[in-house]
């Protein structure tokens, strides 16, 4: 029996389709892809852009693949921020008819790559008035809203598509009328031995490393004075591999030399994967070398070109020591306008007073209280505080800072002045906010309008 032409044309086109889908995934898979790169990626993922198969986990199925994609690594977070608009809101059939200009459901609808001509802040490759497709009526049912240009709904203190967790009517109304700065600060207070019972601290005779090895003479003594050897953690701790993990029981663990995050793990977690996740561990979690200044688009200092992002970039290997972690050792890297102007503000000469021991712990802002904040968590029915080691978790839209770092010592109205003024984001937040964002004063407006309505209805006017 012969085939038809068209199903000749078929199995040709069949055989075409798997042979360019395995010729085009092993190009995704191979070591050198600078030159398949179609165009650069977005700010976002730069780190990245050569290790196509964080996005491209698969040659075939098309947007559904990259949804997963994307969804593997922000999906946690968008729900953490409890996303406005989610895939569920367009998967309702109510909302189909949204779904004509712009389809939603995906992420590369708003956040394409390779397209660096319409790539825009935040990786948004839309125009920034698309509010319109959706929301064209809004002044019918929101008379505030009559008037305003649709490129004004995502300004700084209004609406965010996704994360508007500081932002919300009733969030703005509970928050109203609060001081600039509030008469008690509440920025939690990192304490020890809170969460696990520890060992009995350790002393210089416990030390486990071989004999056989040497060492710098600082290490012992370092280590004795940390929070590591005060908490029963001695040197093979970090230096070695479990042997029970090995299954190898008898066998003495070999001795690492340089450990890295992963010997942190088993008793970090929490920071590892927090700082795998954001701009300084990115490349790691993928599979890269560590990020370095010298492959950062950003302003950094000239001299510290090389320095790998680890652990150790801010703590030291052996002496821990949470201050010069959170602002000395991020000097030692970033050299960006803000950056440098950090020393000369306000909150600067707070953290100061805060390390001189003059004023109470919490009261100072450094570097880490804005960009790795401290964070409650609940383990076994008590209150744990955590440092949350990715420093993009807040700090993009910039009201993702507002509820757990600005807002544990001032109010909500100056907070989202402050927030969204760029002359105060650049200088460190040096003086007063210029401008005074309208969004609390038109929640009152309208909440006084209902009470009004319905008094109204009530006497039968
Ligand atoms: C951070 C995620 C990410 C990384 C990393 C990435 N891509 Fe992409 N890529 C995408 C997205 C999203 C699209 C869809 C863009 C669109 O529809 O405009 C895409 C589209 C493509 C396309 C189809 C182009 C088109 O216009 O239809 C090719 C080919 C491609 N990428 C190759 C690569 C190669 C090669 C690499 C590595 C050098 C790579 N990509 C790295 C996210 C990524
Ligand atoms: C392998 C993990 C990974 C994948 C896959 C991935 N991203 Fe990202 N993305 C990151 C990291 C890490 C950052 C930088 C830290 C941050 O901003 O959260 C980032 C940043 C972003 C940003 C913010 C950029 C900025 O400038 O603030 C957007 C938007 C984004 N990703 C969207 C997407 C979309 C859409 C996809 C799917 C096409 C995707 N990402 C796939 C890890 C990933
Ligand atoms: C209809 C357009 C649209 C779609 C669809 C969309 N985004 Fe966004 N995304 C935006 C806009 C606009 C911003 C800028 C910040 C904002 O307004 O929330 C943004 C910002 C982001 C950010 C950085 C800021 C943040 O809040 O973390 C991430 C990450 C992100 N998007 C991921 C995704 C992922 C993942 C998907 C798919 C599940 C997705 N986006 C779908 C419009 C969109
Ligand atoms: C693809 C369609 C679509 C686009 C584009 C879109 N929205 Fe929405 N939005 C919806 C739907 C659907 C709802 C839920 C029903 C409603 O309130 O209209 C919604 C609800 C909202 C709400 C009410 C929030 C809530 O939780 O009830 C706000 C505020 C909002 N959108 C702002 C924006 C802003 C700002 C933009 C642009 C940055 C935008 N939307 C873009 C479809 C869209
Ligand atoms: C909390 C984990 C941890 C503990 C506990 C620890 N170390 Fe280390 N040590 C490290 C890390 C991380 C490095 C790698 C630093 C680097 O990459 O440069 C290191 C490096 C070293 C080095 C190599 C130093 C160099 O500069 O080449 C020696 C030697 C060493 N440690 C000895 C010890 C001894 C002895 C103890 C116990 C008294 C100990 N360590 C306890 C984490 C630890
Ligand atoms: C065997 C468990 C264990 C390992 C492995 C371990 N730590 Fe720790 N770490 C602790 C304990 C216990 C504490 C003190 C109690 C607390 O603060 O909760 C601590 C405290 C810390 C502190 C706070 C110090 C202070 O003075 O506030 C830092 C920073 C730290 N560890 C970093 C690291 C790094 C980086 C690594 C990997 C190189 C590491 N730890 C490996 C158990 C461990
Ligand atoms: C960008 C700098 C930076 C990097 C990189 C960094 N840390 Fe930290 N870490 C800090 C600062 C700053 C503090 C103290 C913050 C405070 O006191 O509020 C801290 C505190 C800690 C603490 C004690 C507080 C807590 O959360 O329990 C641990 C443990 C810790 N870091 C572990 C790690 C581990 C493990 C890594 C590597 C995966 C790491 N850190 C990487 C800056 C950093
Ligand atoms: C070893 C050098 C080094 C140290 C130390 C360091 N950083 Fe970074 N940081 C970087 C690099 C490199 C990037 C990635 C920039 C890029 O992708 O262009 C980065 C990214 C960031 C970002 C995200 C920038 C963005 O636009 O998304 C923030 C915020 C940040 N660092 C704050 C800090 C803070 C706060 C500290 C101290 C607690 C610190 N860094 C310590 C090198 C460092
Ligand atoms: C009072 C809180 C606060 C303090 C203190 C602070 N920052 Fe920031 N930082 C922010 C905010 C808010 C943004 C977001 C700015 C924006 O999106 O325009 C930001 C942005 C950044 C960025 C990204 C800049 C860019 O190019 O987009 C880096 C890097 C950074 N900060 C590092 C630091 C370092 C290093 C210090 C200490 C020397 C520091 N910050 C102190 C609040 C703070
Ligand atoms: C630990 C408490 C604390 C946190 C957290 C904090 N601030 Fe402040 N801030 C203060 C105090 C106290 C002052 C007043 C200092 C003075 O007048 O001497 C201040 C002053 C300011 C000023 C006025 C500075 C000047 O030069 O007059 C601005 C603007 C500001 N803060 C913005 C912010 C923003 C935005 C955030 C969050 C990203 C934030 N602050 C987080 C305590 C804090």
């Amino acid at each position: 029996m012969r085939m038809s032409n068209t199903s000749l044309w078929i199995l040709w086109a069949l055989l075409t389709l798997a042979l360019c889908g395995w010729l085009g995934y092993s190009l995704l898979l191979s070591d050198d892809n600078e030159i398949f790169l179609l165009g650069q990626t977005s700010h976002g993922h730069h780190q990245i852009e050569l290790a196509c198969t964080s996005c491209h986990t698969s040659a075939f199925g098309g947007q559904e693949v990259l949804q997963d994609a994307c969804m593997n690594c922000h999906g946690d977070a968008l729900k953490a921020a409890q996303d406005d608009h989610p895939r569920s809101k367009f998967t309702d059939p109510r909302n189909a008819d949204r779904l004509a200009e712009i389809d939603a459901r995906y992420c590369i609808a708003c956040h394409r790559e390779h397209k660096p001509e319409l790539t825009g802040e935040m990786g948004v490759t839309r125009p920034d008035d698309f509010c319109f497709h959706c929301h064209a009526s809004i002044a019918e049912t929101r008379p505030s809203h009559a008037g305003m240009e649709f490129n004004t709904c995502a300004s700084a203190g209004c609406h965010n598509y996704h994360d508007n967790t500081a932002l919300y009517e009733d969030f703005l109304l509970t928050h109203a009328g609060q001081p600039d700065l509030l008469e008690k600060m509440r920025v939690p207070v990192r304490g020890h031995h809170t969460d696990e019972n520890h060992a009995d601290a350790l002393t210089l005779a416990d030390i486990d490393m071989p004999a056989t090895l040497s060492m710098d003479s600082d290490i012992p003594s370092q280590w004795q004075q940390s929070a590591h050897a005060r908490s029963g953690v001695n040197c093979s701790d970090c230096h070695s591999n479990d042997a029970a993990d090995s299954g190898v029981e008898s066998q003495q663990p070999a001795w690492i030399e340089k450990p890295d995050h992963n010997s942190c793990r088993s008793c970090h977690e929490q920071q590892v994967s927090g700082f795998l996740s954001g701009m300084h561990g990115m490349r790691l979690a993928a599979g890269l070398t560590p990020m370095r200044p010298a492959l950062s688009w950003k302003p950094m200092r000239a001299q510290a070109a090389d320095i790998t992002l680890s652990c150790n970039s801010c703590h030291q290997a052996h002496d821990y020591n949470p201050v010069r972690a959170a602002t000395e050792s991020c000097l030692g890297c970033h050299a960006d306008n803000h950056s440098l102007a950090y020393q000369n503000s306000k909150h600067a000469a707070l953290w100061q007073q805060e390390i001189s021991g003059s004023a109470d712990s919490g009261s100072g802002v450094s570097c880490a209280t804005c960009h790795l904040p401290r964070e409650t968590h609940q383990k076994n029915g008590k209150d744990v505080v955590r440092v949350q080691h990715n420093q993009n978790h807040n700090l993009r839209p910039v009201e993702k800072m507002a509820r757990d770092v600005c807002m544990h010592c001032h109010g909500l109205g100056f907070t989202l002045d402050a927030l969204a003024d760029p002359a105060l984001r650049a200088n460190n937040f040096q003086g007063r906010p210029a401008a005074h964002i309208e969004s609390i004063r038109m929640a009152e407006e309208r909440l006084r309008q209902q009470q009004e309505n319905r008094q109204n209805r009530g006497t039968g006017q």
